[in-house]
């Protein structure tokens, strides 16, 4: 009598990788290798865009774009729904790793940054936490922005801030007071308000702002003097639709009272 052993198939490993902020080339060579050996790559979108910025930071790049599903992504909301969210997400790709499938899920900037990555590979871990998995760092917004802007993140033993913008300017005001950079992250429609401050602070020249880096529509602002200087004597900054509409998808680097060494 012959008898047959069927050997288990083996799981498929997932893989996070951080694809830079938009600016095409700033993947990691080796996430480029991880990215060419995915059987389907996640590519989150948020449901007000149109597209996955995401993927369009590999535009250029050969890889198997065939293999791309978009994904939405959730942040905001209680956090029972996005605990379920990404409780069903990390099922659904536990499922292709038991398959044997190679799973990639794709995030802006660095992978662990304010990402959404964070909730997933937790989900991931309490449904799976047999399975292969592992994440690839890559290059932040707030990096990427400094690097164009030849703004220094910090010299020496200077204290840097990195922080989502608070809706309360004081708490803001304090902040600015209390460290020599501060990296402004989500700054959104309250980036109006928050110029107003720096202007009142005389700090306007020593401040960057990087919007849609890499994307279309990007603007890249090396010194925030030019919007003051827009402005007629008298007039607050500009706060009509471009100044709010400049503030999504964009970092501000602030650099405080005490200037940059070689500054
Ligand atoms: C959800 S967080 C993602 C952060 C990202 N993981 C990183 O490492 O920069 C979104 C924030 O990142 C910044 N950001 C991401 N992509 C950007 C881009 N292309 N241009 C300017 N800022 C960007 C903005 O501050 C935005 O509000």
């Amino acid at each position: 009598m012959t008898t047959h052993l069927t050997s288990p198939t083996a799981p498929g490993w997932f893989a996070g990788l951080g694809v830079g902020p938009g600016q095409p080339g700033l993947l990691p060579v080796a996430s480029l290798d991880v990215l060419r050996g995915a059987d389907v790559i996640y590519a989150p979108r948020s449901r007000v865009s149109q597209a996955s910025v995401a993927l369009a930071a590999l535009r250029d790049l050969d890889f198997p774009a065939g293999r791309v599903q978009e994904v939405e992504f959730l942040m905001d909301g209680d956090d029972d729904r996005i605990g379920g969210h990404y409780a069903a997400l990390a099922e659904q790709i536990a499922g292709q790793q038991r398959q044997g499938l190679n799973v990639a899920y794709l995030t802006i900037g660095d992978a662990m940054t304010y990402s959404t990555l964070g909730y997933l590979v937790s989900a991931l871990r309490r449904a799976a936490p047999d399975l292969p998995r592992r994440v690839l760092p890559g290059v932040t917004s707030y990096a990427a922005a400094a690097a164009l802007t030849g703004f220094p993140l910090g010299e020496g033993r200077e204290r840097v801030l990195i922080l989502p913008c608070p809706d309360d300017l004081a708490a803001l005001r304090a902040d600015i007071a209390s460290h020599d950079v501060v990296v402004l992250m989500k700054v959104g429609r309250r980036l109006p308000a928050v110029l107003d401050l720096l202007s009142d602070l005389g700090l306007l020249g020593r401040c960057a702002l990087a919007h849609r880096l890499g994307l279309d529509g990007e603007v890249i602002l090396p010194s925030l003097e030019s919007l003051r200087s827009e402005t007629l004597p008298g007039e607050t900054l500009p706060s009509g639709p471009d100044a709010a509409r400049l503030g999504y998808l964009s970092v501000l680097l602030i650099r405080g009272e005490r200037p940059g060494r070689f500054a």
